[in-house]
């Protein structure tokens, strides 16, 4: 009888049993990379499927991206990546920009010690020293297993052929021809307009990739390419020397890790903010228990956002190239702090970022970063975000090496309390210092679930990567939506500063926002140009991959 009872007992909870998430992406039985454009995840794919590894096919997908989608894709920027490999191994390569050695901390500033409109983002003036082709030669060097002929010769010959336009990129070029010809003359390149359905040919890029595929780094960083791209963008007023370009080193650095759950979350460390912001905010909401609400519930998003806003209002304080500035990282990530920088958390009210920290900004400015995942028939898993920092970056193109340029000075503080193009304020420790790097919010992430590999992700979208990134988990690990439905979900995000939430313009109610408003928080009205573009892969309990790519952009998963 008692046996009885205690079965009726737990009736409830065995019918309450979660179902089974269905897949709605991509599938793949082995290997997958997820990237912006198909021609680069399918470089990536081949270049795994001729026996190459995930870090092999991060090289081609890096490079061919450059090819398939300059907007963001790069020779003449920098990025993050974070590793797991099969066997549990981590690591993560800062390949990101540093300013020049001729750079100081007013550089930007005029006679009167305001800030330089322009100068930081247009043009020369705002080029920080390129990391790119230094990321991958030292990815190569370390964890290749292909040479790179093999590698990069599938480029070379996709930037010969040419990439045929897509409507969206036909229409980004158009947005931006004006920038381009104030940058360059009316007789460059993407000046020409193109048409969706054109092909567009980079014969001067693939002779810069024959050169990199044929001397390594020295084919970008010495000799004839340095040569020319140092008296390029100082003909142009900008400040890159040959000896900065010869000086250039990409750094292994240790990833950030935390666990949250039953997750272990792997992610960027500094010169990236992307890892230590990630768990300051999960450690935040832990107890909290986020799975209980519904998805962008006004309580999901309450606790989110005050996550952020108070993640954010640290990052920007004490952030910064570690080389350069001391992090207090074990005060930042403990625990006994975190829970009493969330104590004041209420459903009730929001909290005001004035009584986080102070200042005023401006309205966040989406531009382009680029991510990409690979997971190879072995387990490896590479998590890669890499950008021009602006869309076209400074938009300054090197017509004789089929090359855009950087505007990544911006994302140093040029001036304390002043921000920048992402409406993010620095302070001392983002300074600017010759060689230093600049603090970045790209956030290349890993989650492993009971040990295994689970989740690789990554976003552009500057301030909003880090919010975008912990949505994308949270979406698949608490609110139980498959990788590409996860992907898709409408998304939000704050800042701290400004004190506002901006939401993704189809997917939240009047009401609820009418409810947040009611609780004291400002909602942005304006068309919120925000979204990010999460290119993510999920291991399935059958060990298949879902790809998540995003449809806000051409992104595609492509596996085999
Ligand atoms: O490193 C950063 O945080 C920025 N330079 C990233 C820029 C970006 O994501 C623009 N994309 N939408």
């Amino acid at each position: 009888m008692r046996k009885l009872i205690l079965f009726l007992f737990l009736i409830p909870f065995i019918n309450c049993k979660k179902a089974p998430v269905i897949p709605t992406g991509e599938i793949a039985e082995k290997a997958m990379v997820v990237s912006a454009r198909e021609e680069a995840s399918k470089i990536g794919v081949e270049i795994m499927q001729k026996g190459g590894n995930a870090f092999d096919a991060m090289v081609a997908t890096e490079m061919a991206l450059a090819v398939a989608f300059p907007f963001a894709g790069n020779l003449g920027g920098g990025g993050f990546i974070v590793y797991r490999k099969a066997d549990g191994a981590i690591g993560g390569l800062d390949y990101r920009e540093k300013a020049p050695l001729s750079a100081h901390r007013d550089m930007y500033l005029d006679s009167l010690g305001e800030v330089i409109p322009n100068m930081s983002t247009v043009g020369a003036t705002a080029i920080g020293v390129p990391g790119t082709v230094a990321g991958i030669i030292e990815v190569h060097k370390k964890h290749g297993s292909l040479t790179l002929e093999e590698i990069l010769q599938p480029v070379i010959d996709l930037a010969n052929k040419g990439v045929i336009v897509t409507e969206k990129q036909a229409k980004r070029i158009e947005s931006y021809k004006e920038r381009f010809i104030e940058v360059n003359g009316d007789s460059t390149k993407f000046a020409q307009g193109f048409q969706p359905g054109d092909t567009i040919k980079y014969p001067e890029l693939a002779k810069t990739l024959t050169k990199i595929m044929n001397e390594g780094r020295d084919g970008f960083y010495k000799g004839e390419t340095a040569q020319k791209l140092a008296s390029f963008i100082q003909e142009k007023g900008g400040f890159i020397t040959e000896e900065d370009l010869e000086k250039y080193k990409a750094k292994w650095r240790e990833p950030v890790t935390f666990t949250y759950k039953d997750l272990k979350i792997i992610s960027m460390s500094p010169p990236s903010s992307g890892g230590v912001t990630m768990n300051q905010m999960f450690k935040m909401m832990e107890s909290h228990d986020i799975g209980q609400y519904d998805h962008n519930s006004a309580e999901a998003i309450q606790l989110f956002t005050e996550a952020a806003r108070r993640a954010y209002a640290d990052r920007n304080y004490f952030l910064g190239d570690p080389d350069f500035t001391d992090i207090p990282l074990d005060e930042l990530l403990n625990q006994s702090y975190l829970e009493e920088r969330f104590s004041d958390f209420s459903f009730d009210k929001a909290t005001s970022s004035d009584s986080v920290s102070n200042g005023n900004v401006e309205i966040v400015e989406s531009t382009e970063t680029t991510h990409y995942s690979i997971v190879d028939s072995k387990g490896n898993a590479v998590s890669a975000t890499t950008t021009l920092n602006g869309g076209y970056g400074s938009k300054l193109y090197s017509e004789e090496l089929g090359i855009f340029l950087n505007n990544e000075m911006d994302d140093f503080s040029a001036k304390a309390g002043v921000p920048n193009m992402f409406g993010l304020i620095g302070a001392e420790a983002n300074s600017i210092e010759p060689e230093k790097r600049m603090l970045s919010s790209m956030t290349p992430t890993i989650v492993e679930k009971d040990g295994s590999l689970y989740m690789v992700v990554g976003t552009p979208g500057g301030s909003t990567i880090i919010n975008f990134v912990a949505q994308t988990i949270l979406n698949v690990h608490e609110f139980d939506l498959s990788m590409q439905d996860a992907v898709n979900a409408p998304r939000f995000h704050h800042q701290w500063l400004p004190d506002i939430i901006m939401f993704e313009t189809v997917g939240f109610s009047d009401e609820l926002k009418t409810t947040l408003k009611q609780k004291g928080y400002n909602i942005f009205e304006g068309p919120a140009r925000i979204g990010g573009k999460v290119d993510a892969i999920k291991v399935l309990p059958d060990g298949r991959l879902e790809g998540g790519a995003d449809k806000r952009g051409d992104d595609k998963a492509v596996g085999y």
